[in-house]
C-alpha cells in the first residue's frame, strides 16, 4: 500500500476528521498481509496515540482488524457464544475455570487466550504446565471442540485478527500501547472474531494492574463496551481491584492446581467469587438464566457437583493430553504437574490482622525466577510461584509463614527482604473489600 494513503489517515486524525473508511479498510488489509511500509505504520499508530480518535472510528478500526482474518460463525444457538477478557492481574486464572464452568451450564466458549508478557502471567502459560496441552488450534479446530464439548481454550496466532498481531509488534516498540483506542480496538477485534454474542470484561484496576486508577479503568471499558456493542455483541465491564493477589496460588503450575481445587468445589472463596461474579453475568446476558441470583447459583452447582470439572476433563483431552494424564491431573493435579523441589517459608514480623499483600513485588520476584517473561523469547519455568497461607483479614503471629516461595535458583537477600516487606500486618481487624467496584454497561 502507498504511503501517501497512510499520510491521508494521519491528516484526517491529526485534524480530528473522520478517518476515510475506504483507505482505513486498505491499509488494515495491508497490514494484515504485511504490504506496507513498517515507518507509514508507525506514523499512523503515534497519530492515532496523540491525537486519539472518535468512538465511530474506533468501532470501524476494529469491525476492519476483526475482518482481517477467520471469523468463526455458530450456525445453531449462537446467542450462547459467550467470552470473558482480563486486563490481566496477578494470580488470575479465571480462564481455567470459567470456560469449562460455562460449558457445563450449556454455553459455548470459543477462547481465545494470551501469553504473558509483562508483569501478569498468560492463560496459555498456565494451560501449557499440564504435559501434552496443546493451544495451537486452527479456527476450525477450535469451533469443531466447541460444537463437541463446549468450550475451548486456544493461542492468538495469526489466522485470527492478523493485523493486530503486526500493529502490536510496532506498538510495543513505538511506546504507543497505553492508547484507549489502541487498546480497545486490539482486544475487542481478537475476541469479536470468536462470533460471540456476549463478552464480559474484567478491567483491573489497582497497583497491580495495567490501569492503577478508577477513573482510568472506567474510560478504558466505557470504549470497550461502546465499540462491542457497536459490532453487535452485549457487553459488561465489570472493574475489579487489583492490588492484592487472587486467590491462594501465583505461578503457571501453581494456578492449575487452584484452579482444579475450585473445580471440585473446593479452593479459596477469592477465586471462586470472580468465577461466580463473571460466569452469572454471561448466564442473565445469554439468556440462560432471569437474574443474576439464578446464575450464581447455577455457577456455584457446576462447580460443586463436578460437571465444570469433568468439562475440564474433556477439554484437556480434545486439547491433546492423554487419557492419563488427563485423569491423574483431575484427581490429583501435582501427580503430574511440575512444581519446585526448592521452596523457602516467608515469615511475618508481625503480629495482627494481614492488611495488603503486595502483588507487584511478588509478580516481579517471580518473574525474575523464571514465572514470566522479560522478552517474547524467553521461556517459562512451570515450578515457580507462590502459595499464600495467610490472606488478607487473617489473623497471624509473628514468626508464622505467611507465604510459601517456590523458586528456580536460591533467592538472594534483598528478594527475600522485598517479600517480607510485601505483607502489610495490622493491629485492628480487617474489613474484606469486595473486589468488584463498579460495573460499566
Ligand atoms: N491485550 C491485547 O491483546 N492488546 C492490547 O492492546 C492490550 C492488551
Amino acid at each position: 500500500m502507498k504511503s501517501e494513503k497512510v499520510s491521508k489517515l494521519c491528516d484526517s486524525i491529526k485534524n480530528s476528521q473522520p478517518m476515510d473508511k475506504n483507505i482505513l479498510s486498505k491499509f488494515i488489509a495491508a497490514v494484515a498481509t504485511r504490504d506496507v511500509e513498517i515507518s507509514a505504520a508507525e506514523s499512523w499508530l503515534k497519530a492515532v496515540h496523540k491525537y486519539g480518535i472518535s468512538p465511530q472510528d474506533t468501532i470501524a478500526l476494529t469491525n476492519q482488524m476483526m475482518n482481517s482474518g477467520s471469523v468463526l460463525t455458530w450456525k445453531e444457538n449462537s446467542h450462547l457464544v459467550v467470552d470473558k477478557h482480563s486486563t490481566g492481574g496477578v494470580g488470575d486464572k479465571m480462564s481455567l475455570m470459567l470456560a469449562p464452568a460455562l460449558a457445563a451450564c450449556g454455553l459455548k466458549v470459543p477462547m481465545l487466550a494470551g501469553r504473558g508478557l509483562g508483569h501478569t502471567g498468560g492463560t496459555i502459560d498456565k494451560l501449557e504446565s499440564i504435559p501434552g496441552f496443546n493451544c495451537d488450534l486452527s479456527p476450525q479446530q477450535m469451533q469443531s471442540i466447541v460444537q463437541e464439548i463446549g468450550c475451548c481454550i486456544a493461542a492468538q496466532n495469526d489466522s485470527i485478527a492478523p493485523a493486530d498481531g503486526l500493529l502490536y509488534a510496532i506498538r510495543d516498540v513505538t511506546n504507543t500501547i497505553d492508547s484507549i483506542p489502541l487498546i480497545t480496538a486490539s482486544i475487542i477485534s481478537k475476541k469479536a472474531a470468536e462470533g460471540l454474542h456476549s463478552l464480559v470484561l474484567d478491567v483491573k484496576c489497582g497497583t497491580a494492574a495495567f490501569m492503577k486508577t478508577e477513573q482510568d479503568a472506567t474510560e478504558l471499558a466505557k470504549s470497550m463496551v461502546a465499540v462491542a456493542n457497536g459490532l453487535g455483541i452485549k457487553c459488561k465491564a465489570q472493574i475489579t481491584a487489583m492490588d492484592n493477589p487472587i486467590g491462594s496460588h501465583i505461578g503457571n503450575s501453581l494456578e492449575v492446581i487452584e484452579s482444579i481445587d475450585v473445580l471440585k468445589g473446593k479452593g479459596h472463596l477469592d477465586t471462586r467469587n470472580l468465577v461466580i461474579l463473571q460466569g452469572s453475568a454471561l448466564l442473565l446476558m445469554s439468556g440462560v438464566v432471569g437474574s443474576s441470583t439464578e446464575g450464581e447459583a447455577l455457577i456455584g452447582q457446576v462447580l460443586d457437583d463436578g460437571s465444570a470439572l469433568t468439562k475440564f476433563h474433556e477439554m484437556c483431552l480434545q486439547q491433546g493430553v492423554n487419557d492419563e494424564i488427563a485423569h491423574q491431573l483431575c484427581q490429583d493435579p501435582l501427580s503430574v504437574l511440575p512444581l519446585s523441589g526448592q521452596k523457602i517459608d516467608i515469615i511475618s514480623q508481625h503480629s495482627g490482622y494481614v492488611n495488603s499483600i503486595d502483588s507487584m513485588a511478588l509478580a516481579e520476584i517471580a518473574r525474575k525466577h523464571g514465572a514470566g517473561r522479560f522478552s517474547i523469547e524467553d521461556t517459562i519455568i512451570p515450578e515457580v510461584g507462590f502459595i499464600i497461607k495467610k490472606h488478607i483479614g487473617e489473623k497471624i503471629e509473628s514468626g508464622q509463614c505467611w507465604m510459601e516461595f517456590y523458586h528456580s535458583r536460591q533467592p538472594t537477600d534483598d528478594e527475600i527482604k522485598q517479600l517480607s516487606r510485601s505483607i502489610t500486618v495490622s493491629k485492628d481487624i480487617i474489613d474484606k473489600q469486595s473486589r468488584l467496584i463498579v460495573v460499566v454497561d
